[in-house]
């Protein structure tokens, strides 16, 4: 289990406004299937996070293992204050001259070695797993790729056709030809050969 699960009598519980059956109800209505809940014979109703913890609908906390957004805990407050300010300032397309974006990649290559010194910004592991592949592909011209057994790229077109463990033989998808899997280093898990 990714949860240490712990009671906690001390914290603030957002106020809810459905029901666990009716947020379920509501959910397989308009959310897609593929979507899968996390424990799915009873899901978690995560209604709000702090630091290194998240909160279900009744005041139980749990330490989150699983969420790989929050690297400096939920809801940091200088992360939530400069979040608010810059949506209350603009939110707009990085094509357009703008101070914090050159200063935020000044900031971030300065602490890289040389030499790193340039920045593309996107949204999300998967988008950058994605910029990668074009990036090495425009690169080296070739297309090939080497994807470890049990790795995961993220949900994006071209990182779910190199995504090792959808190759599995009881129905998985055919692996790519340009694409070679490699073993796991050291790994405990069963091996998946497909
Ligand atoms: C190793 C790895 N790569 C890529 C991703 C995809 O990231 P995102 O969910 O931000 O698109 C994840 C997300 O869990 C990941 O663990």
């Amino acid at each position: 289990m990714p949860f240490a699960q712990e009671q906690s009598k001390s914290s603030t519980v957002a106020s809810e406004q459905l029901s666990k059956t009716e947020t379920i109800k509501l959910r397989n209505k308009h959310i897609g299937q593929a979507c899968q809940l996390f424990y799915r014979s009873d899901p978690l109703k995560i209604v709000r996070g702090q630091g290194q913890y998240m909160f279900d609908e009744e005041g139980t906390r749990y330490l989150d293992c699983i969420n790989n957004v929050a690297h400096v805990g939920h809801c940091h407050p200088e992360v939530v204050r400069a979040g608010a300010l810059q949506m209350a300032t603009i939110s707009t397309n990085n094509r357009f001259l703008h101070d914090e974006l050159v200063q935020c990649a000044q900031t971030l290559t300065s602490k890289m070695p040389e030499p790193l010194s340039v920045c593309f910004f996107v949204n999300s592991g998967s988008e950058a797993n994605d910029l990668a592949l074009r990036l090495a592909r425009n690169f080296t011209k070739r297309q090939d790729v080497i994807t470890l057994d049990h790795a995961y790229h993220g949900h994006l077109h071209a990182v779910m056709e190199v995504f090792s463990y959808k190759f599995n033989p009881s129905g998985g998808e055919k692996k790519p030809d340009y694409c070679a899997r490699g073993p796991l280093p050291g790994h405990l898990w069963r091996p998946v050969h497909g």
